[in-house]
């Protein structure tokens, strides 16, 4: 193994996600391994920009890996955006001897990350940090397993009062971009239709299910909906929609929001994070850059920081038939 660099800087950058703490703990207990110094970067980008450094060693990160969100902060930098911005953060970096990156976030924090590399030769590493799940090179980024137990749970609980009073709720999930909460959260909450940004099922289909439903004895119902699904209607106006055409439905709506991205991390992230954080430090300490670290068949695999940005995950849709199958 290369020894040339002697200090990482870590950063997180973008919407948290639960498992970041144990990222970083993970990049922060690495480099003391191998004896390298580790400075965490306040604020993200912003925080590079600004000088907002600590220098971190394995007992600064003590009773962090059980977590939710980020103790270094995150923020989406404007200035970063700027080559005068960049220029300020290389600097910093530069005064403080930091000598490689690991950015944890999403495709836009790898972006910056890329062109920071492109700029400064400055050598970064990207793990995958986001609910979302929407990352090219690996099957689960960092919080999206917390995030479907909590969505889960909620739901479960939803379905209490639903089946109490005979209502169907609409229960709006995250996922502006990517439907994979609302698909395996709603299979996994019993839901009667899933609604994803993928795929326009269009409202008929919805309207068709719900019949059926009506039909065939269920007295509730659970829709889940992603933020941005196709129905051309926020949900809403997706229930005053199914009224007008049901006026027996007694609707509900319940959006989950940012409690989503909230809470412990699952045990399945915590683990997720120690080892995409080994593998992060490790590849720079190899000379290696422009990589993102994730999960592909169980195992750690590098994709490189273009495709990782640029590939499209796509959803299961053997899925979307398993939820069709379950709703008769
Ligand atoms: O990118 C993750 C995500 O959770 C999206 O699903 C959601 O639309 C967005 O973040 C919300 O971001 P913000 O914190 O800026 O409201």
């Amino acid at each position: 193994m290369s020894k040339t660099i002697k200090k990482i800087g870590v950063l997180t950058s973008g919407g948290d996600s639960p498992g970041m703490n144990a990222a970083i703990r993970s990049v922060v207990r690495t480099c003391a391994f191998h004896n390298i110094e580790c400075v965490g970067i306040y604020r993200g980008y912003q925080g590079m920009i600004e000088g907002d450094f600590k220098e971190l060693g394995p007992r600064s990160v003590n009773n962090i890996i059980n977590k939710g969100g980020t103790f270094l902060k995150s923020a989406r930098s404007q200035e970063f955006r700027t080559p005068e911005g960049r220029k300020k953060a290389h600097d910093n970096l530069v005064k403080e001897g930091v000598e490689a990156l690991v950015v944890i976030g999403g495709d836009g924090s790898f972006t910056g990350g890329l062109l920071f590399n492109a700029e400064f030769g400055f050598p970064v590493i990207g793990i995958p940090g986001t609910i979302d799940n929407d990352i090219y090179g690996t099957s689960h980024t960092l919080g999206y397993d917390t995030a479907l137990n909590t969505v889960v749970e909620v739901i479960d609980k939803i379905r209490d009062t639903a089946s109490s009073h005979n209502r169907l709720f609409l229960v709006e999930v995250m996922g502006r971009d990517a439907g994979h909460i609302a698909l395996n959260a709603g299979i996994g909450a019993g839901a009667e239709e899933i609604l994803i940004p993928e795929e326009d099922l269009g409202l008929e289909r919805l309207m068709d299910s719900l019949k059926r439903s009506k039909s065939t004895g269920k007295t509730s119902s659970i829709v889940v909906i992603a933020e941005g699904d196709k129905t051309g209607k926020n949900v809403f106006e997706l229930k005053d929609y199914v009224e007008s055409n049901f006026p027996e439905y007694d609707v509900r709506v319940s959006v989950l929001g940012h409690m989503q991205r909230g809470g412990s991390p699952s045990c399945f992230d915590r683990v997720l994070a120690s080892r995409l954080g080994v593998k992060a430090v490790e590849s720079i300490l190899e000379g290696k850059s422009n990589y993102m670290v994730g999960l592909l068949n169980d195992k750690i695999a590098l994709t490189p920081l273009e495709q990782a940005i640029k590939g499209h995950t796509e959803i299961d849709r053997e899925l979307l038939r398993v939820s069709d199958i379950m709703s008769i």
